[in-house]
């Protein structure tokens, strides 16, 4: 027998979609299932860009392009970089990715040498302990304390550089959590890269999802416009609905940036033509259009937190930004992957174990508000049924 690969043994993937496939399995034995486990939006990509991206196809955008992407859209995403962000990157720090995912694997390949370290909070979203797996390089995990709200504790971060250490990734607002970093927050870490000479990661792919007026959107990027350590991600998955286009961007430092353009030639080859035209119309859609989406993942947030603190069964805060609930599951006889399975096969509820997002998740699920509105009505009665009759096997 040929043999596969030891380096890949712990690569794990997303694993939300085991519980994804497992609910479609439920599904075709004539089961019905409420889906809080995946963050793809139910809502349609925007009449606009759909339209951008018929348009682009007809007209016969439908060969190789530039592997850092086409000139037209990249200076849409310069000057969107300077409305949002403050500073208009060059062209040759911008790389247009198949999604924010390839973009964080890339530039862990890019900056990271096999063992070399890369910091990570806990909990995280799964792809980056794949894609640094994946990279060769070493996941170290900074916890992230439920205690203290979730927010990065400096001395943590600190004690576990070493001089292995490559990179520290962030993510604010964050997956799981939905907890936003203040400005402060991200000054001290972008310090603490630069005292110790390492790069920044910002994964910023819920930047327009922040809801509370005393929260506010801060990114390390305009501290030195990725010119020298910050790498920023982006993705339009989320912000516009457009999770099946496969389309994100990287900017980065322009030595980094050559480097996430070969790998992205040598992998993906470029991003179509068409999809990156109608990214470009993405950016140009009416404020109102986009804030539709937010508001509908903002009541969802609201009214599931209602129902998961109505059940009895959770902790539950409402997070300031992103489209997650992430609570904690109270008095919890089992671990968080046993409870969400019995949700699922016993009551027809896909939510994800808080374990799946590491160590610090478990005691958690994650509640996705990308379903529809129908699923969280009724959910706090049929959760009490479900864990009522886990908890009294469990005890
Ligand atoms: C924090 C975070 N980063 C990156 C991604 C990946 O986004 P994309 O669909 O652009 O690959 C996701 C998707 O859920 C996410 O939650």
């Amino acid at each position: 027998m040929p043999k596969l690969s030891p380096h890949l043994k712990g690569l794990t993937g997303q694993p939300s979609f085991q519980i994804f496939a497992r609910a479609r399995e439920l599904e075709k034995q004539g089961r019905s299932v409420r889906h809080f486990e995946l963050g793809d939006p139910d809502i349609d990509t925007p009449q606009e860009i759909t339209d951008a991206a018929i348009r682009s196809l007809q007209s016969g955008n439908t060969h190789y392009t530039p592997a850092r992407g086409q000139q037209d859209f990249l200076e849409a995403v310069q000057a969107t970089t300077s409305l949002s962000r403050g500073f208009r990157p060059d062209i040759d720090q911008l790389t247009v990715t198949t999604g924010a995912n390839a973009a964080i694997f890339y530039t862990i390949r890019a900056i990271c040498e096999p063992g070399g370290e890369i910091l990570l909070p806990n909990p995280y979203f799964p792809t980056y302990l794949s894609a640094a797996t994946l990279a060769g390089a070493v996941p170290v995990l900074y916890d992230l304390e439920p205690a203290n709200n979730f927010s990065p504790n400096l001395s943590t971060i600190k004690s576990l550089i070493n001089p292995r250490t490559r990179a520290v990734l962030i993510n604010s607002p964050s997956n799981p959590l939905g907890t936003v970093w203040s400005p402060m927050e991200i000054q001290s870490i972008y310090d603490i890269a630069l005292e110790n000479d390492l790069y920044l990661i910002s994964d910023e792919v819920y930047a327009r999802m922040i809801y509370c007026a005393n929260s506010s959107f801060s990114s390390p990027a305009t501290l030195d416009e990725c010119k020298e350590r910050v790498i920023l991600i982006n993705s339009f998955s989320k912000t516009f609905a457009m999770t099946g286009w496969r389309i994100g961007v990287a900017i980065a430092p322009c030595d980094v940036s050559e480097r996430i353009t070969l790998i992205n030639s040598s992998v993906a080859a470029c991003v179509p033509g068409f999809i990156q035209d109608a990214a470009r119309a993405a950016l140009g859609v009416p404020p109102d259009v986009t804030e539709k989406i937010y508001s509908t993942f903002r009541q969802r947030q609201i009214k599931l937190a209602q129902e998961l603190t109505a059940s009895g069964f959770f902790d539950c805060q409402i997070p300031q930004g992103s489209m997650y609930i992430f609570p904690l599951i109270k008095n919890a006889h089992s671990n968080s992957e046993d409870f969400a399975f019995h949700l699922l096969e016993s009551a027809g509820i896909a939510c994800t174990p808080g374990s799946y997002f590491g160590s610090r998740g478990e005691g958690y699920l994650r509640f996705s508000c990308a379903g529809e509105d129908s699923d969280v009505v009724g959910l706090s009665e049929l959760i009490k049924e479900a864990a009522n009759s886990h908890f009294t096997i469990a005890a």
